[in-house]
């Protein structure tokens, strides 16, 4: 299986900055065609974004997809704010991600409200990238495992299948803190994770488990070696292009 390369721009940028990334992403891939034999690559611009980024790529015909970065539980109406997946599949999103640990902290998402807005984008026609992943202190007292359980179990829709849905596990405290979890702690996790889904997925055995938390190049090779680990999700090494290569030339 080929490892996703996941960038999760978060709320970054401008439109100027949103294109010189994607043209030095594009540019780094042509000079390095090699890298799409082992890794797929998206990027997850902000809304606001991701139709020019969408257009940029179309442009240079780089080998990336893009995806939204959340999107509504709604079909379309009156949800002032929102962006539905309709939309997001509209202009060219392949993926959406959703359920991502600042989501559920910053606007008190749960299990089973990310499980309906799962749903909502594989009517779509998106694929979801659901993130899992336990508080420091959830670690502290032991707890990481049934945690992850719980929320794979409440967060994955019942159409969910290894063709439409990958998961990320991102522990909470190696977000964006340089701290990344360990390669023993990733590979117990990941296989737990891939147990767990068994019970609800008849093809867990191919579903792609993503690891996210402070993933730079200098520790990816690593991470891409621990069994059950296809890929990564990236927020602050994805921001800059060479970066964001690297981890894909660690593979
Ligand atoms: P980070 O973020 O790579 O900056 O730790 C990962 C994420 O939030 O997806």
């Amino acid at each position: 299986m080929k490892k996703l390369i996941a960038g999760n721009w978060k709320m970054n940028g401008t439109q100027a900055s949103a294109m010189d990334l994607i043209s030095a992403i594009g540019i780094g891939l042509d000079e390095n065609p090699s890298l799409t034999d082992t890794c797929d690559f998206l990027v997850c611009p902000p809304a606001l974004h991701l139709t020019i980024v969408k257009d940029a790529i179309e442009g240079t015909n780089a080998p990336v997809s893009i995806g939204g970065q959340d999107c509504s539980a709604n079909d379309n109406g009156a949800h002032t704010g929102d962006v539905s997946s309709d939309m997001l599949a509209d202009i060219g999103c392949e993926y959406v991600i959703l359920g991502h640990s600042e989501r559920r902290a910053d606007h008190e998402e749960t299990s089973a409200y990310i499980s309906e807005k799962a749903g909502r984008a594989l009517i779509s026609g998106l694929k979801v990238i659901i993130c899992v992943g336990e508080q420091e202190e959830e670690r502290e007292e032991g707890r990481e495992f049934d945690v992850v359980a719980k929320q794979l179990r409440e967060s994955l829709p019942n159409s969910a299948s290894a063709a439409n849905t990958v998961i990320a596990y991102e522990p909470v405290w190696a977000i964006g803190t340089g701290k990344a979890a360990t390669t023993d702690d990733v590979a117990a996790m990941h296989s737990f994770i891939r147990k767990t889904l068994q019970e609800k997925l008849a093809d867990a055995g191919d579903i792609r488990i993503l690891y996210g938390g402070s993933v730079k190049p200098d520790n990816a090779g690593d991470l891409f070696k621990v069994e059950n680990v296809d890929g990564a999700l990236i927020g602050g090494a994805s921001l800059k292009a060479d970066q964001y290569l690297g981890i894909a030339k660690a593979v």
